[in-house]
């Protein structure tokens, strides 16, 4: 079987071979800092052997709790936020058929997600939505006490209560958190659900291979032994005893800090398959939470082609050259679909009548890639044989494995977020929590 492969574009002089080979030492040194526990961060590397510790009674337990969901319901909601939805959505959203929740012959729940805004508008419709509807609940945070998803809880909690019983409620409502801490740890102990673990040593964001993300995604169908068989075939391409010409991670990790070195500040992650959009949100949040800090690190940001060549394609070709692309390519589809022939051939388009979708989007693919490159724009290809659950298992070790290396090529700690509190102190002060009357007085005081 294949893998995924990383292709580095060395048709111009952006980046050169010598100037990455020249990342080896400090490359391998990250990622054998990874291993040994002796960087940054070092208590949140639990992610780095989860796909391979994963025991068989562990993914039985999931595969089981998600038969009782798909058995029960019609819809599942998966309550979270950041690092706490994002995977499971990267993965069902990539793998799942895109009409499916239109059908009505279904075979497994509607899978839909709260907790991951505060939309007054998004909670109310979602509520109607499930009124009269047999719904479960996943929900699924690591501190227990994030507002977002709290406050979705409490609403839909009540919400399933009031609809299906107290009892029933119960057996579908699953919660994934803290072994011992915080308040949905707590209330899951009052209750008596049915709970996972997220451990002490996996952050949110490193957490996709985790029940985090696994409960969702079998909830939703999919196969997780495969997925987790990808991951352990990646943890094994990507060891730290793997050399850095022939490991993708660290080539990933040493070509962007080349490039970022090199002005290039802001990554654009590219897909041509509209599946993969989630992809590149979890990967955004991945890379953003982990390397900007100290005022450093690449923005991470993604299109999705050929639909924003239409919108972005302008500024990336010709606006500032502060950017370059990672470009994420699916080599087979799993679907066959023919360019059809047209007798009034208005359009000009019957000399691609018989030709797959597929080379057309592939033609799109490689000709903006080329015109990127004229443009300015280093490119960077991640190919994956096809969309299935072994190659995403893959692709999501390989970026987390990159990022950790890459986090420490930089300097900084990948796996902290200490940015991510400015806005909730704030947030909390605004709204006169209790505990925080000295920040309430100080922001009323600057906003006069
Ligand atoms: O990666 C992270 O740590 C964050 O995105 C968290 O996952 C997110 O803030 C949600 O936190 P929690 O799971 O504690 O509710």
């Amino acid at each position: 079987m294949k893998d995924i492969q990383l292709f580095i574009d060395k048709t111009y002089d952006f980046i050169k071979p010598e100037a990455i080979a020249s990342y080896k030492t400090n490359a391998e040194a990250c990622n054998h800092l990874l291993h040994t526990g002796e960087g940054k961060g070092n208590d949140f590397l639990g992610w780095l052997d989860l796909p391979s510790s994963i025991t068989e009674e562990h993914l039985t337990d999931i595969e089981n709790t998600a038969k009782t969901l798909r058995d029960n319901c019609e819809v599942v909601v998966v309550i979270g936020i950041g690092g706490s939805y994002l995977g499971a959505k990267a993965v069902i959203e990539a793998l799942s058929n895109s009409f499916d929740w239109l059908q009505t012959e279904r075979k497994s729940p509607v899978i839909v997600y709260a907790g991951q805004n505060i939309g007054e508008d998004y909670l109310y419709e979602l509520q109607e939505m499930l009124k009269g509807k047999r719904f479960g609940i996943i929900s699924i945070s690591k501190s227990g006490t994030t507002t977002e998803p709290a406050l979705a809880f409490r609403l839909l909690k009540t919400q399933l209560e009031e609809q299906q019983g107290k009892s029933d409620a119960q057996k579908l409502i699953v919660c994934i958190t803290d072994k011992s801490r915080g308040a949905l740890r707590t209330l899951s102990t009052q209750e008596g659900y049915k709970t996972f673990v997220i451990e002490d040593n996996v952050g949110g964001r490193f957490s996709v291979l985790s029940p985090v993300g696994l409960l969702p995604i079998a909830t939703a169908g999919l196969d997780i032994r495969q997925l987790v068989s990808g991951a352990v075939r990646m943890e094994q391409q990507c060891a730290d005893t793997v050399p850095f010409e022939e490991n993708i991670a660290a080539q990933y990790a040493a070509t962007r800090n080349e490039l970022y070195r090199n002005g290039k500040k802001i990554e654009i992650l590219v897909n041509y398959q509209p599946k993969l959009h989630y992809v590149s949100e979890w990967w955004k949040q991945l890379y953003g939470e982990s390397e900007g800090k100290e005022h450093k690190g690449i923005f991470p940001a993604s299109v999705d082609f050929t639909t924003d060549l239409h919108s972005m394609g302008q500024w990336i070709q010709d606006g500032e050259r502060t950017i370059f692309e990672t470009v994420i390519s699916v080599k087979e589809p799993n679907h066959k679909v023919l360019f059809p022939n047209n007798d009034a051939n208005l359009d000009g388009l019957n000399f691609l009548a018989g030709k797959r979708v597929d080379e057309v989007n592939k033609m799109a693919e490689l000709g903006t890639m080329l015109a990127h490159v004229d443009g300015g724009v280093p490119n960077l290809k991640i190919e994956l044989p096809q969309l299935n659950e072994y190659y995403l298992g893959e692709l999501l070790y390989f970026f987390e494995k990159a990022c950790g290396i890459s986090g420490y090529i930089l300097g900084v700690n990948p796996f902290d977020q200490p940015g991510v509190e400015a806005y909730k102190k704030n947030m909390f002060a605004l709204l006169e929590k209790p505990g925080y009357e000295e920040a309430t007085k100080a922001i009323k005081e600057r906003l006069k």
